[in-house]
């Protein structure tokens, strides 16, 4: 193994110690050995998720863009249209002597470095054949052929016998396209319209890894923006000259690496439309300037023909350079998805979803601002971790750290306690506060730098005479003393 892929190991193996000490995550049903592909939050872990989810809500959800909630079992006949049932397969590989079955572009750009999303299985089986590969499992030349697996599990509904076939859905999306009409009817039948779906997505991974990477049942968080496509280069002279000059992180495909562009050359250069680019302007700025990922860990990646999803005509992805996981990864796209889903729609419940607008009658298409909420935790968790000489520690940014404040009474007894729980009642309506009243205050400063709490508030016996407490902040463990009184104002001027 190479020092970089030791490193690597050792870093996911330290950050999974803590995530399961301290309440994080673990495998589903750990106690019975867990199930490939299926992980649990902790308290901790729940803490963060939600924080993250209502930041996403906070930021996105803005003039017509709204949130809905839908079922997450949907009838057949939705995937027929969307064309899921049809495309949405990975590439397998049996092995003729343990029966082992993986995923045949990952086998491939795992020991031959090459992009195995490009290729077709006729194409994987004859690389594997031409390089001599074996079973990863028993080491048997004796392969099978390449061949497309559907990736979406089956539910049979109601009593069996019944040949009603439904499927938990591989992605949000779907229900919002279900939505649109009764939306737009509701929504007084305004375009750009968002709709917003946080909830669970199932995929039959064929080789589930990679902890939160390539999860069987995950989180998204997505919204489908429905526009006049005529309008797809058309922004108000404001809205263009606010951004025109914003510089985007991206890697074309004709780059080596990732380099900046004004929003006017990616326009102007790459092509891109302008309601595009303002939306991926809105993607870069969530990840910079408020989970403040440092700039050289972050890209917009255009993705290959061959690599697109099949719905999409435009498509890059979020990514972040997360050394747990061996570079860039995708956290996230931006999809330029058409009419392809509502044609479909249209199509197969032979509902009409024309709509009439700017004086035409025409089916609105999409962006689709996707995300994985799992991978984006981890994400959070690879980036902020640190280790110091003395303490590890997440530097994560209040907005997504667990715990917001840590209270502690410096001793047990001389009313420290009362005051302590004083100063935790003021502040628990604004803050998600933990109270911990026992035990060396060193190893307690300690505890909340591993889980990455940003701030501890320690009530001494200074405080009994003149009403002030400490405050010391995490990443330079200074401390300063305040008054009580105005506690809560410091306190939300550093959120
Ligand atoms: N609605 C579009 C869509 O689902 P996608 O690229 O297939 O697009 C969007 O998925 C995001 O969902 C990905 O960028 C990733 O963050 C997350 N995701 C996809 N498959 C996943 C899996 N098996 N485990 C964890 N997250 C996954």
């Amino acid at each position: 193994m190479t020092k970089k892929a030791k490193l690597t190991v050792e870093k996911l193996d330290k950050i999974t110690a803590i995530a399961l000490k301290r309440g994080f995550f673990w495998p589903t049903a750990e106690i019975y050995g867990g199930t490939a592909g299926f992980y649990s939050y902790g308290h901790l872990g729940k803490t963060m998720k939600n924080k993250f989810e209502n930041l996403w809500r906070s930021y996105f959800l803005k003039n017509n863009y709204y949130e809905i909630e839908s079922s997450i079992i949907l009838p057949e006949k939705v995937f027929i249209a969307s064309g899921h049932i049809e495309h949405f397969n990975d590439p397998l590989i049996e092995c003729k002597t343990c029966h082992f079955r993986f995923k045949a572009d990952q086998f491939i750009e795992d020991n031959l470095k090459i992009k195995g999303e490009e290729l077709t299985p006729e194409e994987m089986s004859d690389l594997i054949e031409k390089n001599k590969l074996r079973c990863p499992k028993c080491n048997s030349w004796h392969l099978g052929q390449a061949k497309w697996f559907n990736m979406m599990f089956s539910i049979p509904l109601g009593a069996v016998g019944i040949k009603d076939t439904a499927y938990l859905t591989p992605e949000t999306a779907q229900a919002a396209y279900l939505a649109f009409k009764r939306e737009f009817e509701a929504t007084r039948k305004k375009l750009p319209l968002g709709i917003a779906i946080i909830g669970k997505a199932f995929r039959n991974e064929i080789s589930p890894r990679q902890l939160f990477f390539r999860l069987r049942e995950f989180n998204q968080a997505e919204l489908q923006i429905f526009f006049d496509p005529d309008e797809i280069n058309k922004l108000s002279k404001e809205e263009w000259k606010e951004i025109s000059k914003y510089k985007l992180i991206l890697l074309s495909q004709n780059q080596k690496t990732a380099k900046e562009f004004t929003c006017n050359d990616a326009n102007k250069k790459l092509k891109l439309p302008k309601l595009y680019i303002k939306n991926m302007v809105l993607v870069q700025k969530f990840y910079l300037d408020l989970l403040k990922i440092p700039k050289n860990m972050f890209r917009l990646r255009e993705l290959s023909e061959k690599e697109k999803a099949f719905y999409n005509k435009i498509h890059w992805d979020m990514e972040i350079n997360l050394e747990t996981l061996g570079g860039f990864k995708e956290i996230g796209g931006i999809h330029y998805r058409t009419d392809h889903d509502l044609s479909g729609h249209e199509k197969y419940s032979k509902e009409n979803l024309h709509i009439f607008y700017n004086n035409k009658k025409f089916i609105p298409h999409v962006i689709e601002l996707s995300l994985g909420v799992d991978r984006n935790i981890w994400a959070l968790m690879d980036i902020f971790f640190k280790e110091e000489k003395e303490r590890t520690l997440f530097s994560f940014p209040i907005t997504t750290s667990p715990i917001d404040i840590a209270i502690f009474p410096l001793v047990n007894k001389e009313k420290m306690p009362e005051k302590a729980k004083e100063v935790y009642n003021l502040l628990k309506k604004d803050f998600l506060c933990f109270y911990d009243g026992s035990g060396a205050i060193g190893r307690r400063y300690r505890r909340q730098d591993e889980i990455g709490t940003p701030y501890c508030i320690t009530i001494d016996s200074q405080t009994l005479k003149d009403d002030t407490v400490t405050i010391r902040e995490r990443g330079s463990m200074k401390q300063k003393r305040i008054k009580i009184g105005t506690l809560l104002l410091e306190l939300k001027n550093l959120k």
